[in-house]
């Protein structure tokens, strides 16, 4: 009963499953900086991720954002309490926030794990999210923007790929997420980062971490979730939708009045209601036919009339095919992610010559990712 070695084989059995765990799971910067054992925020979601979304997904490992959206203190109240004990984060749509900040005190008074800004100045809120324990992170579209974003100190950026479902910019996922990465370990190597924008599984959530991320936040998955605060026609509509069904559009703010600043735009399905107007959004700006189009776009939204309103969801719709939930996503992701990690090794020595900077960059963190020192120290080798 003893190996080559002379150890009892039960013992060196045990032994190897324990190290194949430790190989297996993703432990990353984000999961040391927040203290998670999966490197996954569920994203906040203005009014569809609610307390009981947040707490299902930290319930299951990763974080939860409860979407605070543009602000709205009765909600706030109500999600914070519906998520019971559960540790879990509030996002805020910045420009919003910053016409009613003190939302933000209501907010840190719920002593949340940590506060997410996207969409406007970092920097007004910055140190009284700090100052109580909080976590500051901070979602950007663009590189100026993550350079704000690392003077404002913040301790995570998302990199906010245009797939995302939800208000965001042109750059896309796949390159402004390696972008960063490279500019993070040059400028703050100790700030992790999460790729957002199209992660709907676990190979969205490997190919993250090759990409140099340090985990993923994921907003369109868990929307069609069983604890997402959306209308159940919304989800049916994504899941039989594809990724060629959604847009970037104007629309749904003009119809909504809503005055987002400079060049944001929203990824919603290409609804009748959306596809009518855009493109002539001067048109349904006109003040009869904004009051009449903003009526219908609300009234259609509180019955669930996918036709005539706006869905906000992104490209990974053609990715999702069921409404699970949360954990159970959040759960397969992973299995998933750490099946692909398992295997790279092999597919990266099988492939052609890469420079060593490449190797460096990008396999270096994924192959950590799945390799014994589970903590993935530093960046190396950015781009100079
Ligand atoms: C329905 C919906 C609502 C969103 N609302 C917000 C929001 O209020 N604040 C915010 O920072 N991001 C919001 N987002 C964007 C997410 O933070 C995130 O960037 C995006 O969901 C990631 O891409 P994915 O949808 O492909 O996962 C929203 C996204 C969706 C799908």
């Amino acid at each position: 009963m003893t190996s080559e070695n002379g150890v009892p084989r039960p013992l060196r059995d045990f032994f190897y499953s324990l190290v194949s765990q430790l190989e297996k799971s993703m432990r990353t910067r984000l999961t040391q900086k927040l203290g998670i054992e999966h490197p996954i925020i569920s994203a906040p979601m203005g009014y569809a991720a609610g307390g009981k979304l947040a707490a299902a997904v930290t319930e299951a490992g990763g974080l939860g954002l409860i979407g605070g959206g543009y602000g709205d203190a009765e909600w706030l109240k109500r999600e914070f309490a519906a998520s019971g004990n559960a540790r879990v984060g509030c996002g805020f749509i910045t420009w919003s926030l910053a016409q009613k900040s003190h939302l933000l005190e209501l907010v840190l008074a719920y002593a949340p794990a940590a506060v997410m800004l996207s969409f406007g100045e970092i920097a007004p809120f910055a140190q009284r999210i700090k100052a109580v324990g909080a976590l500051l992170i901070c979602q950007v579209q663009t590189l100026a923007l993550a350079r704000d974003a690392v003077a404002a100190g913040a301790d995570v950026i998302v990199a906010q790929g245009a797939e995302a479902g939800g208000h965001g910019l042109e750059r896309a996922t796949f390159t402004l997420v390696p972008e960063i990465a490279d500019y993070l370990a040059r400028a703050a190597p100790e700030t992790a980062l999460a790729a957002a924008g199209g992660v709907a599984d676990g190979r969205g959530l490997a190919a993250a971490l090759m990409l140099g991320a340090d985990g993923v936040l994921v907003g369109s998955r868990f929307w069609a979730s069983a604890e997402a605060l959306v209308p159940p026609s919304f989800q049916a509509a994504a899941v039989a939708a594809d990724g060629d069904s959604t847009i970037r559009t104007t629309v749904v703010d003009v119809a909504r009045r809503f005055p987002w600043p400079g060049a944001f735009t929203a990824r919603v399905l290409k609804t009748r209601f959306t596809m009518e107007w855009d493109g002539r959004e001067a048109a349904l700006a006109e003040p009869a036919t904004r009051e009449r189009e903003e009526a219908r776009y609300w009234k259609a939204f509180n019955a669930g009339d996918v036709d005539n309103t706006g869905v906000f969801t992104g490209e990974a719709v053609g990715l999702i095919r069921d409404v699970a939930p949360a954990g159970e996503i959040l759960r397969r992701m992973v299995r998933e992610a750490e099946e692909l990690l398992g295997r790279a090794p092999g597919a990266v020595s099988g492939s052609p010559k890469r420079s060593p900077k490449a190797n460096s960059r990008s396999n270096g963190r994924a192959i950590s990712a799945a390799a014994t020192s589970p903590v993935i120290a530093a960046r190396r080798s950015p781009k100079r």
